[in-house]
């Protein structure tokens, strides 16, 4: 999905080569969403008056775009700015090919006077369109986005007094547009401003005041105090030109970054501002102010800077060689992550902090709605029996955008879980919306503070999986695999019936770290199964039970990132369709745990051996019927039956991974896809 990132910096010095750095590591940071082009635009060299606005764009990776940067001879990257604002952006194509022209920053004219970057989408972009079209305003790309640029120059060119204010503009804009947006303008007539907006996509604003020292910087100090530093050699400059002291001193230096996401922040500063729908931020003479478009004029919204928890490496990749087997490897350590200070081994409670206030209520409730999309959705099929056991209450899970399309009933005593890793999926944030509308209890379970989702459910669970930056969703699937279980759990504590039961489980719960390594120790006999796989056009993931969402997610896995054809199959259907499909060179994988459907999927396995198919199972240790009736197997040890699919859906992780690594492909960003899809 697309990315934003600017940077603004504020008696600052930085040379243009740095500000390019900056930016362009923003948009590196923001690769793993997804996209398909890239564009930058910074203050050119000043004319007269007003200055001017360079664009570069480019089709492809950023890496490309840097390319462009560094060879351009037409602006001097060494000219150091004191203050400055730059815009950036990754475009995941939506209206229009991928094409320079249809990527961001968009423009208001051929001077560049107003530029834009967006996440989202503006659906009455036609109407908009149309209307600036008739008052001679010429467009140049197919995209909805660029009515915005040219929407903020007609209201600049016929405005009623010479002075009228950038955030006024950009309020007027956006009182016209409907979609969803995250937005930042730059122009020539506002000079070192900044502008920058939300509705319906995530916008943040990271600020640092006080910036740490660089080794070419000199400590600046003001009446005793640390204030910042500045370059050697310029600091030099600026006293030889007669500049005092004091007046470097007495400068309040400042840098602004703004991001789609924490990750392109993070390394800059961890003091953030979430803006909320209908907030403008906007920056001037190094000061940040805001206001939301509805209050009265002038009115500020008070929005608290925030800490993010995240660490600089959790996003670095370390020694793998993707972010997604960086993940992978991560679960002994993410799952624990999950349950830490929430489950107390010694006295077999569990504690949701999120969710213990609205306890009385949920157990109350009619039925419980488990929502998602992708692999979110896939955590609720998981965990869909053992909470219909635990809970004792009707689970429906679905699909979000299902759930909508079928304006499915929901009452006031439902009580909705949203399962999203990012917070932002548009779909589940729909569904949301649509559930608190119709007054049932919203739950949110993400990965991601201060989401969306985070911000408009009723109460919730974080899974505290860290950072998950590849696309395929991975570490951020187990975790929400062990919250909801968590949830039931904590459900079911006042039931006598299910004390046994509880207790195998949490006991399970206090091993998985611990198991979870042993099946992470068999990468390379995954990756030697997949050495025979790579080349195949297809491949059958079967299983039942607590199993079947193994099977979905294993197969979402190779699909997207291996562009192989795969389908996860219920071995309950297999009579129904899929037998047709077998035979001794469909590749199958079985998963054959030693559960309540172990019988049912050994006469599976052998309705599959009778038509030479050659099964890849996946199975517990020590099962030699079942290994007697494999092609291959991957032998796992056991735990209890409703955990199982976390240790069982591992060896499909790293399948797929090593399938993408030897059919060549970027293992962490895969074609067409986007790790956050916030729009429909
Ligand atoms: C996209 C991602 C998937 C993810 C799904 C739901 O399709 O590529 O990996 O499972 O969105 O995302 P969420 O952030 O809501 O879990």
């Amino acid at each position: 999905m697309c990315g934003i990132f600017a940077y603004l910096n504020y008696r600052v010095p930085r040379t243009r080569k740095e500000i390019f750095d900056t930016l362009v590591k923003g948009l590196q940071r923001l690769e793993y969403r997804g996209y398909d082009s890239a564009g930058i635009a910074v203050d050119g060299t000043r004319k007269e008056g007003n200055g001017s606005i360079c664009l570069f764009k480019k089709r492809g990776k950023v890496k490309a775009l840097d390319e462009v940067l560094c060879k351009n001879d037409s602006i001097y990257l060494d000219a150091e700015l004191d203050v400055h604002f730059g815009i950036a952006h990754t475009r995941w194509a939506t209206h229009g090919e991928p094409s320079a022209v249809n990527s961001h920053p968009h423009r208001s004219d051929k001077n560049n006077e107003f530029v834009v970057i967006h996440n989202g989408i503006i659906t009455n972009y036609k109407e908009l369109r149309k209307y600036l079209n008739s008052k001679g305003y010429e467009f140049e790309s197919d995209t909805d986005t660029e009515v915005i640029p040219k929407l903020i120059k007609y209201l600049y060119d016929n405005r009623e007094h010479d002075f009228v204010s950038f955030s006024t503009l950009v309020e007027r804009v956006i009182q016209q547009l409907e979609g969803a947006f995250a937005l930042v303008f730059k122009s020539i007539h506002f000079p070192g401003e900044a502008i920058a907006t939300r509705r319906g996509s995530p916008l943040l604003i990271g600020v640092r005041s006080k910036y740490e020292l660089s080794r070419d910087q000199i400590p600046i100090q003001y009446n005793g105090d640390f204030i910042g530093g500045v370059q050697k050699k310029n600091f030099r400059n600026r006293v030889d030109s007669s500049t005092s002291l004091h007046s470097v001193c007495d400068r309040k230096a400042v840098e602004f970054y703004f991001a789609s996401d924490a990750s392109a922040i993070i390394e800059h500063t961890n003091k953030v501002v979430y803006l909320e729908d209908d907030d403008i931020a906007a920056v001037a003479e190094g000061k940040l102010s805001l206001h939301r478009v509805s209050r009265s004029a002038g009115e500020e919204s008070a929005r608290v800077i925030q800490t993010l928890q995240m660490e600089l490496q959790q996003i670095m990749k370390g020694n793998f060689k993707a972010f997604m087997q960086k993940e992978i490897f991560e679960q002994p350590e993410s799952v624990f992550n999950t349950m830490r200070g929430r489950i107390c081994f010694d006295t077999n409670t569990v504690v949701l902090g999120g969710l213990k206030d609205h306890l009385k209520e949920i157990r109350r409730c009619r039925r419980l709605i488990i929502i998602g999309c992708g692999t979110s959705f896939h955590a609720g099929v998981a965990t869909r029996q053992i909470l219909e056991e635990l809970t004792e209450l009707p689970v429906m899970v679905e699909l979000a955008s299902d759930f909508l399309d079928r304006i499915t009933p929901v009452f006031r005593d439902d009580v909705c879980f949203f399962i999203s890793q990012s917070g932002e999926t548009a779909d589940t944030l729909m569904a949301l919306r649509y559930c608190k509308d119709r007054g049932a209890l919203t739950v949110g379970v993400t990965n991601t503070v201060g989401s969306s989702i985070c911000r408009e459910t009723d109460c919730g669970v974080h899974i505290n999986a860290g950072p998950e930056i590849g696309v395929a969703s991975t570490k951020a699937y187990t975790s929400q695999f062990v919250a909801l279980i968590m949830f039931a759990l904590m459900m079911s504590e006042d039931r006598l019936s299910l004390q046994k039961r509880r207790l195998e489980i949490i006991s399970g719960l206090r091993q998985l770290p611990a198991l979870i390594k042993q099946v992470l120790a068999l990468d390379e006999h995954i990756k030697s199964i997949a050495e025979e796989l790579y080349q195949q056009r297809s491949l059958l993931v079967m299983g039942r039970g607590y199993n079947y969402a193994t099977c979905l997610e294993g197969a979402l896995k190779i699909k997207e990132i291996t562009y192989m054809h795969s389908e996860g199959i219920l071995a309950g259907e297999l009579k129904h369709g899929p037998l047709a499909l077998i035979d001794k060179d469909m590749p199958v994988i079985m998963v054959v745990m030693r559960d309540a459907c172990y019988t049912k999927c050994h006469n599976a396995l052998q309705q599959v051996t009778a038509r030479q198919g050659r099964p890849i199972i996946i199975c517990c240790r020590d099962d030699p019927e079942i290994t007697r009736c494999a092609y291959k197997n991957v032998e796992l040890p056991q735990t209890v039956d409703c955990l199982q699919g976390i240790l069982s859906v591992i060896p499909l992780q790293l399948l797929s991974f090593h399938l993408a690594v030897l059919r060549g492909y970027d293992v962490d960003c895969p074609r067409n896809l986007a790790k956050s899809v916030t729009v429909e």
